[in-house]
C-alpha cells in the first residue's frame, strides 16, 4: 500500500511514521524545505520525501499521485493569528483533499487527524460524544472544525476523522512544559488541579491510525482517540513527580491568574513570531470544566482502545526526555 503522510516530522506524525515503517511500508512524506526533521532524521533513508506545502496546491499533485492512502497529520497547533490557523488547517486541508480528488480513481482512504478540541469540553458526568454537534472553544479548535468540514464536504474518497485528546509522549514539547517545573521544585496545580482530561499516548494515536487504515468499518466516520480513563491534572503531575523521583512543593494557581501571563506570552509571540505553548487561545481551553470524551465508538467498530497505562506511557516519555537531556 502506498501511503502519503503529512506532518511526519512533527510530534504526532513522527510516531505514525514509526508505525508505518514497522509495518514494512515505504511511506512518502510531504515536508517543507524549512521543516525541522530532528525527530525523524534517522528514518529518512527509508522513506520517499516530497517537498511542498499545504498552502501551495501545485506542490501537492506529485506527492499525492499514486497514493492509495493519505494520512493527513500536518496542522498548525498554535498561533496568535487566526488567519494563520485557517490557512494551514482549513485551506491546507482543502488543498490536500482537492489534490486527492484528482487521484480518486486510485485513492482508497483519507485519514484526517483532527482534535478533541473540535468536540469541545466534557466532564465525567457528561463526556462529550463525537456525534454531538462540534463545540470548539478556541480559534485553533474552530480551524480544526473547519478543516473537518472540508474533508466531509469535498472528499470524494472514503475518509475517516480521528480526534485525539491531548497527546503526550516522546518528542512532545508542549506537555513537557508542564513537567519541567517539577524538576525545579514546584508542582503547579492550575485551578486546584481538579480538571479531568482524556489524555492519549502518542504511540496509541499511531496504532489507531494503523488499525483504521483501509478498514471499511471506519469509512465516513469520526472517532475520538483517548485513554478510556480520564485523569485529573493534579493526579497526573503527582504521578510524574513520583516517576521523576522529586518531591516538589504544590502551588495552587487560580485559572484567573493565568490571564496576565497569557497576555504577556501572546505579546511576546506577536513580537518575535515564535509561537509558545501558552497564549490567550490556549487559555480558553484551560478554562473549560474538563476534557472528558466518549471513547467506545472506535472499540465498538474495530476493537481498538488507546490502552497504554498512563504510568508506562509517562515512564517511556521521561526516559526519552532524559536521553535527550531535556530533563
Ligand atoms: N499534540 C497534541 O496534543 C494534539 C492533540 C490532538 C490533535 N493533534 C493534531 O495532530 C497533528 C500534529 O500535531 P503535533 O502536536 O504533532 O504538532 P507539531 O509537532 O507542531 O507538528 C505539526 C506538523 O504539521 C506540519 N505543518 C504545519 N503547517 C504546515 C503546512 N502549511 N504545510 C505542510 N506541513 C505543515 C509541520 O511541518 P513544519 O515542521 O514544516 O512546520 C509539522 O510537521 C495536528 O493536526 C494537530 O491538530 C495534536
Amino acid at each position: 500500500m502506498n501511503v502519503l503522510l503529512t506532518g511526519a516530522n512533527g510530534f504526532v506524525g513522527s510516531h505514525i511514521l514509526d508505525r508505518l515503517l514497522l509495518a514494512g511500508m515505504t511511506p512518502r512524506l510531504l515536508l517543507r524545505r524549512t521543516s525541522d526533521t530532528s525527530l525523524i532524521d534517522h528514518l529518512l533513508p527509508q522513506v520517499e520525501v516530497h517537498y511542498g506545502s499545504l498552502e501551495r496546491p501545485d506542490s501537492l499533485r506529485v506527492p499525492v499521485r499514486g497514493a492509495d492512502c493519505i494520512i493527513h497529520c500536518a496542522g498548525k497547533t498554535k498561533s496568535t493569528h487566526t488567519q494563520e490557523l485557517l490557512r494551514a488547517n482549513q485551506q491546507g486541508t482543502m488543498h490536500l483533499v482537492e489534490a486527492g480528488n484528482e487521484e480518486a480513481a486510485r485513492l482508497q482512504h483519507f485519514i484526517h487527524i483532527s482534535s478533541l478540541s473540535v468536540s469541545g469540553p466534557g466532564t465525567v458526568d457528561q463526556p462529550v460524544s463525537e456525534d454531538s454537534p462540534p463545540n470548539p472553544l478556541s480559534r485553533y479548535g474552530k480551524s480544526k472544525m473547519l478543516a473537518e468540514s472540508e474533508v466531509i464536504k469535498r472528499c470524494r474518497t472514503n475518509w475517516t476523522i480521528l480526534r485525539p485528546g491531548p497527546v503526550y509522549g516522546p518528542g512532545d514539547k508542549d506537555m513537557y512544559m508542564t513537567f519541567k517545573p517539577l524538576k525545579r521544585g514546584f508542582l503547579p496545580l492550575l485551578g486546584g488541579g481538579r480538571m479531568r482530561i482524556a489524555l492519549v499516548y502518542a504511540p496509541d494515536v499511531a496504532d489507531a491510525v494503523m488499525a483504521c487504515l483501509g478498514r471499511a468499518e471506519v469509512f465516513k466516520k469520526i472517532y475520538h482517540v483517548a485513554a478510556p480513563e480520564p485523569v485529573e491534572t493534579g493526579q497526573l503531575l503527582r504521578l510524574a513527580a513520583r516517576l521523576l523521583e522529586v518531591q516538589p512543593r504544590e502551588v495552587k494557581i487560580p485559572t484567573a491568574a493565568l490571564y496576565p501571563v497569557c497576555l504577556f506570552l501572546e505579546a511576546i509571540a506577536r513580537l518575535t513570531g515564535r509561537q509558545l505553548a501558552l497564549n490567550l487561545d490556549k487559555l480558553r481551553e484551560l478554562r473549560a470544566p474538563g476534557w472528558v470524551c466518549a471513547t467506545s465508538k472506535l472499540a465498538r467498530d474495530i476493537g481498538f482502545e488507546a490502552d497504554t497505562p498512563l504510568e508506562r506511557g509517562l515512564a517511556e516519555t521521561f526516559e526519552w526526555y532524559h536521553r535527550k537531556e531535556w530533563l
